[in-house]
């Protein structure tokens, strides 16, 4: 399973470089079974999720090469449209294979997928879409056959902006026939992503990034370079890890655009911020300050994915903060752990109280999810004495050599199987 051992309480300097995006480069690896056509994908992270997009194009019949950070699909040999069930299992996002399954086989066969660490995460939204579309769906034995005989444009109205739902339907309709209107889409910079994807492809896709998309359906797709964008969440994690350490850490190769909502909490906390357009400064405070209140929420809100990072930080606060999960049903396991740490933590529904502590020290806490175990190793990272964070599998879905580049902030971190 693996786990890291860190001793904390040493100050982060330096500069670190973020990696592409997981959260982009997954439907774009999905986007590439639609179009017949070869695409190479620069930026690529080397991340858990990653791999299983791979097995599961290579399990269609794409020839898929990664060599380092570059992604090679050739998508002309798929002759399957079963997705294999232990794949979807490992990899909840693998639902957005059925717009672009549906896109180029007209069917697609898929296990359904469950509900995972951080609530039930029904799919009711994908699937209205995609039936609004003109897909037939059969649920069976726990699988979905999806099957259309052709996809027509229409006006989808989502009832909440999920990022899933958004691109799961562009996905399926940039081979529909006529026109297709997302309102109330998703506005996450990885949908914009998709969209630059999906047009060099030769799609036209426009409007991604407002709340209203719009897909004219087109009949073929070329082959297509593409360079993947930098992952927002990777970067606010290491700008908590220099807030939590009082640190001076530069963060590189990032759109410091996508980050206004981290900045603007980790300023109310106390840290200084510079940036440019690429990269950002952040000089942790001597005392973190309490945050009245942080709200998750869809893009340009704060976003989720942040949630326990920053509660984490909190924790050592002068004073008392709140998080409201707005977003995710059950997603505050990390609180728990981050108790054993010394820090005190109330949950009330959705709603968490943190009041802050003097210190935190290190014990042995186990990550149950993705960023809820970042925040773990956070903690550790500014605790007293040492953290063993155990289940570290969790954290390597999203975080490519995290351990090696917290050493070379200067952390004291070691990974051992
Ligand atoms: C994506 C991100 C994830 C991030 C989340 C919110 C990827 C691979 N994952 O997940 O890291 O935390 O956006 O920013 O990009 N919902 C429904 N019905 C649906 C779909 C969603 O009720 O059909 C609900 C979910 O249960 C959740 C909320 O909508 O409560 C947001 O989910 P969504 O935006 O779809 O997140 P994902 O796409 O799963």
């Amino acid at each position: 399973m693996g786990k890291y051992i860190i001793n904390g309480d040493k100050r982060l300097t330096g500069e670190v470089s973020i990696f592409g995006a997981k959260n982009a480069v997954l439907p774009i690896l999905a986007a590439t079974v639609i179009g017949n056509n070869q695409s190479t994908i620069y930026n690529t992270p080397n991340l858990r999720d990653v791999e299983i997009m791979k097995k599961i194009l290579i399990s269609v019949g794409c020839i898929v090469e990664k060599i380092d950070n570059i992604m090679y699909v050739d998508s002309r040999p798929l002759n399957s449209f079963i997705i294999p069930d232990d794949l979807v299992r490992e990899m909840r996002s693998s639902i957005i294979l059925m717009g672009a399954m549906l896109s180029r086989c007209k069917e697609v066969l898929i296990s359904y997928p469950g509900g995972c660490e951080i609530g039930p995460r029904p799919i009711d939204l994908h699937l209205k879409a995609l039936k609004d579309l003109g897909t037939e769906i059969e649920e069976s034995h726990g699988f979905l056959h999806c099957k259309t005989d052709g996809l027509k444009g229409c006006d989808i109205q989502l009832d909440y902006p999920s990022v899933g739902a958004t691109e799961n339907t562009i996905l399926a309709a940039v081979f529909a026939e006529g026109t297709t209107i997302i309102r109330n889409a998703a506005r996450e910079p990885e949908i914009v992503e998709l969209q630059n994807y999906l047009n060099k492809c030769g799609a036209r896709v426009s409007g991604a990034g407002t709340s209203i998309i719009k897909i004219e359906g087109v009949e073929k797709f070329n082959d297509v370079k593409h360079t993947v964008i930098s992952d927002r969440i990777e970067a606010g994690t290491f700008m908590v890890a220099s807030a939590i350490t009082g640190g001076e850490v530069v963060i590189k190769n990032i759109e410091t655009d996508h980050l206004q909502a981290i900045t603007a909490k980790l300023r109310e906390s106390g840290s200084l911020i510079y940036n440019d357009s690429s990269s950002i400064k952040i000089v942790g405070p001597r005392k973190v300050n309490s945050i009245e209140m942080i709200q998750t929420l869809p893009y340009p809100g704060f976003p989720t994915d942040m949630q326990a990072q920053m509660m984490a930080l909190l924790s050592i606060a002068n004073g008392t903060s709140i998080i409201s999960e707005t977003v995710f049903e059950n997603r505050f396991k990390h609180a728990e752990e981050l108790t054993r740490m010394g820090a005190n933590i109330k949950i009330i529904g959705r709603v968490a109280v943190i009041k802050g502590v003097k210190e935190l020290t290190g014990a042995k806490v186990k990550s149950k999810d993705l960023r809820g175990g970042a925040s773990l190793v956070l903690a550790g990272l500014a605790a007293k004495g040492s953290t063993e964070v155990d289940n570290i599998h969790h954290i390597e879905r999203g975080y490519e050599d995290f351990d090696l580049k917290l050493k070379e902030l200067g952390a004291d971190i070691k990974k051992v199987d």
